[in-house]
């Protein structure tokens, strides 16, 4: 792939990078350098089918790698943590993709924030939100809170996956249970081949439960960091490597020490990315012995995804 280095990205402008690195790379290499408008289209490219990009957040890698499946080699995945450092959030291709994780039956703030700011031009706009055991109403409520933000989806559907909900379960006996993603992920990229018209709707919803999704969305969102996690400072080598999942920036090395504090995802990619296990829930975790990222995932895609120094 074509490289730019820093001397040339701050002389270059938007016209030179285009040509010099074809329509598709670009997509990667404007997020990377904080220019994020631009189109992505079959007219771009001689080959023949249709262009996506794939927008996705992600914290322990499911999301990351349902995006770069969905992305297929045609397709660009596009990091939301990292899209949002531009400030011209305009995007053009055939299809666009928003994956994500379900955070209780809603959308990650980071992602809500980005689909606010973005202004996304496709015929086809679908949503893939992963989650680990109940997903409840999460597709139809995002599809409602894309409406308010001027953004009409054409599929929204959820995949089961791991559940890196560290509170409730424990890792050890996730990562055993046959969730069937293949299975599931093939009728999700089928469906959107076909460009299949979608919401996933729960019928089983109920006031109750809606007030329980509720209650916990207040508690949840949004976090703080300081609220959030506990730091065994004897485990701690000060590697950083919370420093470089977290979405937000929120830590630092203070004379060897690591810190956090700040608005937070609760997305836990800090806490299950530690090589060490120094970082665990505040309010108790279900096994702090056990962590999670997804197989098909590195720490260092993680990294590439989220970080903010
Ligand atoms: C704060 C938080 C809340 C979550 N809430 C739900 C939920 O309501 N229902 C569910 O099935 N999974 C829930 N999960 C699990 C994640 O949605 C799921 O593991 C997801 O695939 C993780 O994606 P990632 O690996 O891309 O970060 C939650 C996870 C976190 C961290």
């Amino acid at each position: 792939m074509n490289t730019i280095n820093m001397e040339e990205r701050k002389t270059m402008n938007r016209r030179e990078a285009l040509k010099r690195m074809g329509a598709l790379v670009t997509g990667a290499a404007f997020t990377a350098t904080g220019l994020s408008s631009f189109t992505v289209s079959k007219s771009d490219k001689s080959d023949e089918g249709k262009k996506r990009l794939v927008f996705y957040f992600t914290a322990t890698g499911n999301s990351l790698y349902v995006a770069r499946e969905l992305a297929g080699e045609k397709g660009e995945q596009l990091s939301i943590p990292q899209v949002l450092k531009g400030d011209n959030l305009t995007f053009e291709a055939d299809e666009i993709g928003l994956v994500f994780p379900d955070y209780a039956a809603s959308a990650p703030l980071i992602v809500r924030d980005f689909i606010s700011k973005a202004k996304l031009k496709a015929s086809y706009i679908f949503s893939v939100i992963t989650f680990g055991n109940f997903a409840a109403n999460v597709a139809e409520w995002w599809n409602d809170y894309c409406k308010k933000q001027g953004v009409t989806l054409n599929y929204a559907n959820t995949l089961l996956m791991v559940d890196n909900y560290l509170p409730v379960f424990d890792m050890n006996d996730q990562v055993k249970i046959d969730k069937h993603i293949p299975e599931n992920l093939a009728t999700i990229k089928s469906d959107l081949n076909e460009h299949r018209q979608f919401i996933s709707h729960l019928e089983r919803m109920n006031d109750q439960m809606q007030g329980w999704l509720d209650r916990l969305q207040a508690e949840h969102f949004p976090m703080e960091a300081e609220r959030l996690l506990k730091l065994d400072a004897a485990k701690c080598i000060g590697c950083e490597t919370c420093a470089a999942v977290c979405p937000h920036g929120n830590f630092k090395l203070i004379d060897n020490t690591i810190t956090f504090s700040g608005s937070c995802e609760y997305c836990l990619a800090c806490v299950h990315i530690c090589p060490q296990k120094a970082l665990t829930l505040a309010r108790g975790e279900r096994n702090s012995n056990a962590r999670y990222r997804n197989e098909h995932v590195s720490v260092r895609d993680i990294k590439k995804s989220n970080n903010q120094q």
